[in-house]
This record gives C-alpha cells, structure tokens and sequence, in this order.
C-alpha cells in the first residue's frame, strides 16, 4: 500500500510550434512537434515518487498509445499505476499546444477518459486510501469525483491537499474537506473574491487567503511564483522566500510543487521544512523543460537547499 495517493488527470500535451497561429480556414507549416507527459494529476504523481514518496495513482486512460505512454511514464519512476485503469471507446486526454515564437501560447484541452472518472469508477479504487498518509487533489477530473475522494480520504485519515487548478469557484462544502488547499496568485484571487497581482502586498495575500480559512480550509499554502510559497493558518503566517533563479520553463512548476511537498510530509517531514523543500523542488523545476522531464532529484534538491 501506498503513503501518497494522488487523484487525478493524466494527459498528453501535443505542443506544436509556429512562427504564429493559424486563422480560421488557414493551414501553415509549422516548426516543430513534441508530445509531452502532463495532466496535473499525473505530474504531481511523477514528482512525489521521484521525490522518494511512495505513489498510487488513481486516474483514468483510453486505450491508446497516449494512456499507455502515460501510465508507462509513471511507472517507470516507481508509482503504483494499477489504479490507472483503462476505459474502451474514449480517448486518453490531450491537450493541443501551439506556441507561437512570440511565447503566446493557445491550448485546447480535451479531457476524454479524465471527464470519465465518475463516483462510480472512483469505487473501483476506494480501498487506496485506507493506508495512505496523504491525499492529492487537483480539479482536472469531474467535481463529484473530487469530492468523493476527499471524503474517503477523510474516512482514512489522510492528510488532504487540494490544487484548485483550473482556476474554479469552491464551495464550503469542498474546502472544509481539505487540510492545505494550495492555490497560485490567480487562483487565489477567484476562490477569496479579491484583486490580486504580482504587486499585490504580502498582507493583501494573507488576507485573502484568510477568506479560505473562513470557508473551511485547514490551512492555505499559496504559491507565489518567483516569490515563493506562504503559509497561512488562523494564527499563524509563514512564509519561504524563492531563490531567484534563471526560468526555463515554468509549466508544471506547481505540479511539482505539490508533489515534492506530499513526499516530504509523508516521510514525516515538519510542515514548515516541507514548504521549504517544495520550493526549492519547484524552483530547480523552473530552470528546466517540461513539467515531468523538469523534476530535479532528491539529490538535486538537497544540494539546492545547502546552498
Ligand atoms: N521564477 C521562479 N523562481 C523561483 N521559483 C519559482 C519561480 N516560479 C515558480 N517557482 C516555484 O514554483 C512554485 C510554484 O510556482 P507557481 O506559483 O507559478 O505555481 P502555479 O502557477 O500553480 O504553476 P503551474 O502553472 O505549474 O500550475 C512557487 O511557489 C516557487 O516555489
Ligand atoms: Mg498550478
């Protein structure tokens, strides 16, 4: 049995460069084609075991060479992918890319077998959480299953963590499920009703995550970007400051936060150090492509953090 159960999407991004996008009834050549591991769910996964947390997936592919490629992906760094079962007659999910030179990028997602993760399939799997510590969520896979999930992790005791990402609004019934809900600058600003900025104070921050706290989160653990990470609890805010680091590509870099932060407090790392480690984790994630591929080692981690 796992420590880290994570609930969640897996898809493949088809990311496709050109000089720029085409217009409706338009073809152009365009420069370059990669096909990319991703979906939240699945990166927080691969970063949790890479990590040296101890991983069970829970997700859904098609049966086809994407869902294979994925769950092959996943196990190749240790997680438990039984649990990523395979639904006939619908597609893995993709996300189409194209990124012009300019850096726009537009994105289509389509969620196929995600969206077909229902209470019912989630049943399948609910024995995962009886011995896990730790339980991760994002909001790629349909709402009720989400929720469904919380609550057998409740029942089990695990710690819950929530990516509200996509960006949604969330009831008080959902986050007072949640032990750290963990939203990004814009995500925290649609959940707590404020304006939020990269110019935002740090007060105008705690006090806006203080509004999840009033809805029923356990604890807000905000991602900052470059400026870090910061800890909000009734009474008591902690911060962790980023490193300024030289950005590559910062897909995924919250996916890895999450992940790294679910490895740490599964092997029984205090709150605060975990946070730390999730930064540093996140930080190195940026300096490097792609949002799996972008993971660092434990190693790599640990020697960030020395320096
Ligand atoms: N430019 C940066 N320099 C250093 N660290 C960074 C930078 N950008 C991100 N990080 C680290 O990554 C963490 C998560 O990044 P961010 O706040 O952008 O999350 P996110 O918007 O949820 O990301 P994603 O788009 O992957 O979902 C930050 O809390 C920080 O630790
Ligand atoms: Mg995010």
């Amino acid at each position: 049995m796992s420590e880290i159960v994570v609930l969640g999407s897996l898809n493949a991004d088809l990311v496709v460069s050109v000089e720029r996008a085409p217009l409706g009834g338009e073809t152009i050549a365009g420069s370059g084609f990669a096909v990319r591991s991703g979906g939240k769910g699945a990166n927080q996964a691969f970063a949790a075991a890479k990590l040296g947390g101890s991983v069970a997936m829970l997700g859904r592919v098609g049966d086809d060479d994407y869902g294979r490629i994925l769950s092959q992906g996943l196990a190749e760094v240790g997680v438990d992918t039984r649990m990523v079962r395979v639904l006939n007659g619908i597609s893995t999910g993709v996300a189409v890319i194209t990124v012009e030179a300019s850096g726009e990028n537009r994105i289509v997602v389509v969620p196929g077998s995600n969206g077909a993760y229902s209470m019912a399939e989630l049943e399948r799997d609910a024995d995962s959480f009886a011995e896990a510590k730790v339980a991760l969520f994002q909001l790629e896979t349909p709402m009720e299953t989400v929720v469904g999930g919380l609550k057998l992790a409740r029942e089990s005791r695990c710690i819950t963590v929530l990516d509200p990402a996509p960006a949604q609004r969330l009831s008080r019934d959902v986050l007072s499920l949640v032990d750290y809900v963990t939203p990004n600058l814009g995500e925290l600003a649609l959940l707590s009703g404020y304006e939020l900025g990269d110019e935002s104070s740090e007060a105008e921050i705690v006090e806006a995550a203080r509004v999840l706290l009033e809805l029923g989160a356990g604890k807000v653990l905000a991602k900052l970007g470059g400026r870090g990470a910061v800890l909000v609890e009734p009474r008591r805010v902690e911060r962790d400051y980023a490193v300024q680091v030289e950005t590559v590509d910062s897909t995924g870099a919250g996916d890895c936060f999450n992940g790294s932060f679910a490895a740490a407090i599964s092997k029984g790392m205090p709150e605060l150090e975990a946070m730390q480690f999730a930064c540093s984790a996140a930080s190195v994630s940026v300096t490097r492509a792609g949002a799996q591929s972008g993971v660092p080692s434990l190693e790599e981690v640990l020697a960030f953090m020395g320096r």
